[in-house]
């Protein structure tokens, strides 16, 4: 799994109007966790909707390495856990092809069980720091050895005897969270992280769900969370929505495609996800909530995004960027077909992503035509309005997943077609993006230009 095999050349141009409903695939934050919890549960979890994304597939394959059974059964994937703490030594490298989430949650995870594992990854993952989970899985009492900068490839030595832990995240992270909390799991009394910015909270719900002992507090210091340690985690039956992540692409494209009306059907909007979609309204964009609901405690809507040629660029709120930290590549192509400049400030954990995606963004969308200018923790798109981008470049998709599908969708709206290098990261996320944009009326060819 590490690498993406042949580079797939992908080229975008700008034709029709995209029409019609756009099918996403699962959540894949929610996808990871389903199976991870189901494998820490004992008894037998089904999962209807799971993305069958490259990402999620890994984890699925490290789950059954540490022993649990993960198999498909029709729609539904399900799961036989070992229980928490039951977790077998794998006797192989885990190798977590390029999901940071995956290798994280999984390091959490085993992090307070006497066992050890190898973890590895594409280059993307490799080069991505670890230390911002193995220092306080290092609290726990497990022991990890790394290259240099606490870079994958990484042997993680589990705590046999482990302390539970209190952790104030030095950075907004709903990995680090998470895989604070997963290593809490097996840790007596109670473990606690301190979140002064709220990130995504699928962990916290979905550990409830299962039924362990969890509470969460504001304080002002920020989002106090307790959970117990030993709980019997029971098998559950769960429906992953769509995700928001992904919707973000067709609802962009269709705000910035001349002509185009796209219902986005049953995307999740947990306040801790849904940040986007709130910005591309403060811009003006023609996006609409249908069809408002409650599934599975969650809030949920169909979006419908209609042609906006008079948007407007806007400072984005810094306070919302963990609620939008995966969708600001998408926003600044919308960003460059609005009118003005469009600022992203606090927004320093975009440099450590599967790429580093201000530069990523800010050396293709140069290079296609649009003013950006950038510092370490923020930057800035002037917007040439609708219809004004020229584009005609090729850009490098850095083994990342997003970058390849923003600059497809800019290629769609551009006045000359846009390439991207390879688009085979995308089925990391997104195994569908091609054959759904495509449906929509969307020009994608696999050619150079
Ligand atoms: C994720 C958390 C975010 C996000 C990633 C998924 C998760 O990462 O970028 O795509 O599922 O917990 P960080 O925790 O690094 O912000």
């Amino acid at each position: 799994m590490s690498g993406h095999g042949t580079p797939t050349p992908m080229t975008a141009r700008n034709g029709n109007a995209l029409r019609g409903e756009a099918r996403v695939p699962g959540d894949k934050s929610i996808s990871h966790r389903s199976l991870i919890l189901g494998a820490l549960s004992v008894g037998e979890t089904r999962v209807r909707g799971l993305l069958d994304g490259e990402d999620v597939l890994a984890t699925g394959a490290a789950m059954r390495a540490f022993g649990a059974d993960v198999s498909q059964d029709g729609d539904e994937w399900v799961v036989h856990g070992v229980g928490v703490g039951g977790f077998a030594e794998p006797e192989d490298v885990i190798d977590c092809g390029n999901a940071g989430t995956g290798v994280r949650l999984i390091m959490g995870a085993m992090a307070t069980t006497g066992i050890s594992a190898t973890f590895t990854g594409d280059a993307s993952l490799r080069s991505r720091p670890m230390g911002r989970v193995t220092d306080p899985l290092a609290l726990f009492g497990a022991a990890s050895y790394g290259r240099s900068g606490g870079r994958l490839p990484l042997t993680m030595v589990g705590a046999a005897t482990p302390l539970p832990v209190e952790y104030e995240l030095p950075m907004p992270s709903a990995q680090v969270k998470s895989a604070v909390l997963l290593a809490g799991l097996n840790a007596p009394g109670e473990t606690r992280v301190i979140e002064p910015e709220a990130t995504r909270d699928h962990t916290e719900r979905m550990l409830r769900g299962f039924g362990a002992e969890l509470s969460v507090e504001d304080s002002k210091d920020g989002r106090v969370i307790t959970l117990t340690g030993y709980p019997e985690l029971k098998p559950q039956s769960i429906d992953v929505p769509r995700d928001p992540s992904s919707a973000a692409f067709p609802v962009c494209a269709a705000l910035i495609v001349e002509g185009s009306d796209v219902l986005v059907p049953n995307i999740g909007l947990n306040p801790t996800r849904a940040g986007l979609f709130y910005t591309l309204q403060d811009m003006g964009a023609d996006l609409t909530f249908e069809n408002q609901r409650e599934e599975g405690g969650e809030p949920v809507a169909d979006l419908r995004a209609k042609f906006s040629p008079d948007m407007k660029g806007i400072d984005v709120p810094p306070e919302r960027a963990a609620s939008m930290i995966d969708e600001y590549p998408i926003l600044s192509v919308v960003a460059a077909h609005a009118e003005g400049r469009t600022y992203m400030a606090g927004v320093k954990e975009l440099r450590v992503k599967e790429s580093d995606r201000i530069d990523a963004m800010a050396v293709g969308l140069r290079a296609n035509g649009v003013e950006v200018d950038e510092g370490e923790d923020w930057w800035a798109v002037e917007g040439r309005g609708a219809g004004g981008v020229p584009g005609g470049a090729a850009v490098a998709a850095r083994l990342d997943h997003r970058i390849a599908m923003s600059f497809l969708c800019l290629g769609l709206a551009s006045q000359k077609p846009v390439t991207v290098d390879d688009a085979s990261p995308i089925a990391t996320s997104f195994p569908i993006f091609e054959s759904l944009m495509s449906g929509l009326g969307g020009q994608l060819d696999r050619s150079n230009s």
